[in-house]
């Protein structure tokens, strides 16, 4: 089989988009466009593939480490000038070089697998991935001849008034015969408006060389969106949205409102489960089957079981059961572990916590560092006191115990199994188990004691 290589642009500033952040590490849908890329390009079979750095190449590098080999593009020159710095890695091979733009989050495997197909049928040295759009603005157009054939692409900023009508794109993917392409490099001048080397003068070159050069045009001009300013990756944002959330629509789960449900690339969702508006899943989060998640949910780097029920809350890297009930309004917060049948009712906040199976927090506790049993009952405004300014202590309570209304846990502390802390108790120490334990001053009632005042008047 012919070798194949590729090569990912992702060197430039990207001015366009205002940001201290680098444009090709904006994330769409939460993860950075190049890594869409290089991951896409990952399911290929590449012989190599080399990824162009310079702007933050640092950072670039950190977020692809083991995804592909680097090369560094000190100066941005230009396109052109950016496949050149992979010359020392692929400039002997032979084979076929797929070149795409690190701005280009939505491309699909599948569309460069038919360009490289196409490229290969064609035996041509260079094709073009191209799309038909009604707003070419800022695109480079491919310019063809009377008889169709491509002649060359010129960029926008270079184009006349004529050929700014063109509404066939460069949609900036490339297939080259390898050898052609580096040495029809060394020709590029960047004699034109933006003094840069421009990729897409290998085309004219290669031409003018006799070569054949080959178009192909998508039918999806969705995929090959370029993203240089805000507004693009809103847009990129937005079609990627679509595409995970039919993903998962196709695989059982019902979406109440597609448009505004914000799921990342990496989420499991089970069969049946429905989500409802305004929620968002992002890191690593997995929800099992028949669950109800929403509306207005946070949920990152979570492990859910089935039918559970999660409702305008916000849950971070914890792992909840099956059968669990939370919210509304509870705050799930990091290293918690939520057994099954469990309730976390309204403005409960936990937090590195564990709650045994079938335990209860019903209503306006904070339940910190602590271990909860199973059948656990906290009342209403029951919070743990884990933190002394300086430390933080851990709270036991364990199984069936029953915690009042408006009680204080001062930990380091242990309720032991099946113990009773009677409402309004402050709990200093332990309670042994199967006791009760009343931790508050006694009611003292001063009768007549109104008319007495009024008396002394
Ligand atoms: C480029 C194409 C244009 C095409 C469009 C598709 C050129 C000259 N123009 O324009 O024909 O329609 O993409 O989206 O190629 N980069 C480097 N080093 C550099 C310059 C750029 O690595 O010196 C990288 C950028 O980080 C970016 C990519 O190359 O990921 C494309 O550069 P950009 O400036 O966005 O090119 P466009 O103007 O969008
Ligand atoms: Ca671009």
């Amino acid at each position: 089989m012919t070798n194949r290589f590729a090569v990912i642009l992702a060197a430039g500033q990207g001015t366009r988009m205002k940001s201290k952040l680098y444009k090709v590490l904006h994330p769409v849908c939460g993860k950075p466009m190049v890594e869409h890329v290089v991951e896409q390009i990952g399911k290929l079979d590449m012989t190599k593939m080399v990824t162009i750095v310079g702007h933050g190449a640092e950072l670039v590098k950190a977020k692809l480490e083991g995804k592909t080999a680097f090369a560094l593009q000190e100066e941005q020159l230009g396109t052109a000038h950016a496949v050149m710095q992979a010359d020392e890695a692929l400039s002997n091979e032979d084979g076929v070089t797929l070149v795409v733009c690190g701005d280009t989050p939505l491309i699909q495997a599948e569309t460069m697998e038919a360009l490289m197909k196409h490229h290969e049928a064609q035996k041509a040295k260079a094709t073009i991935l191209t799309a038909y759009t009604d707003q070419p603005e800022g695109y480079g157009r491919l310019i063809r001849n009377e008889e169709g054939f491509v002649e060359r692409i010129v960029e926008h900023k270079d184009a006349t008034e004529e050929e700014r009508k063109v509404k066939e794109i460069n949609t900036g993917v490339f297939c080259f015969d390898n050898q052609a392409l580096f040495q029809a490099l060394k020709k590029v001048s960047n004699d034109n408006v933006q003094g840069e080397y421009y990729l897409p003068d290998v085309i004219e070159i290669l031409k003018n060389d006799g070569e054949i050069v080959s178009a192909y045009q998508t039918d999806n001009m969705e995929e090959t969106l370029g993203v240089n300013d805000r507004i693009a990756l809103a847009k990129a944002e937005k079609i990627m949205r679509k595409r995970i959330n039919e993903f998962h629509m196709r695989n059982g789960v019902s979406i109440i409102d597609p448009e505004n449900t914000y799921i990342g690339l990496d989420i499991i969702i089970g069969m049946d489960t429905v989500i409802y508006p305004g929620v968002q899943l992002s890191g690593k989060t997995i929800i099992g089957e028949e669950c109800t998640i929403g509306p207005d949910t946070e949920i990152k780097d979570c492990t859910i079981k089935d039918q559970t029920v999660i409702r305008q809350s916000v849950a971070y890297d914890s792992a909840i059961g099956s059968n669990v009930q939370i919210g509304p309004f509870a705050h799930i917060r990091p290293n918690s572990a939520i057994a099954d049948e469990v309730k976390i009712g309204n403005f409960v906040e936990i937090k590195k916590a564990s709650f045994g199976k079938g335990s209860k927090a019903s209503h306006l506790s904070y339940i910190g560092d602590a271990e909860v049993g199973s059948n656990v009952n906290i009342g209403c405004g029951s919070i743990t006191v884990n933190y002394d300014g300086k430390n933080k202590y851990l709270t036991k309570i364990e199984d069936g115990v029953f915690v009042g209304c408006n009680s204080n846990l001062v930990a380091p502390v242990t309720i032991g199994k099946n113990a009773y802390v009677a409402a309004g108790s402050t709990i200093t120490e332990d309670v042994p188990g199967d006791g009760l334990s009343i931790a508050r001053a006694r009611q003292v009632n001063k009768e007549n004691y109104v008319n007495k005042l009024k008396h002394n008047q």
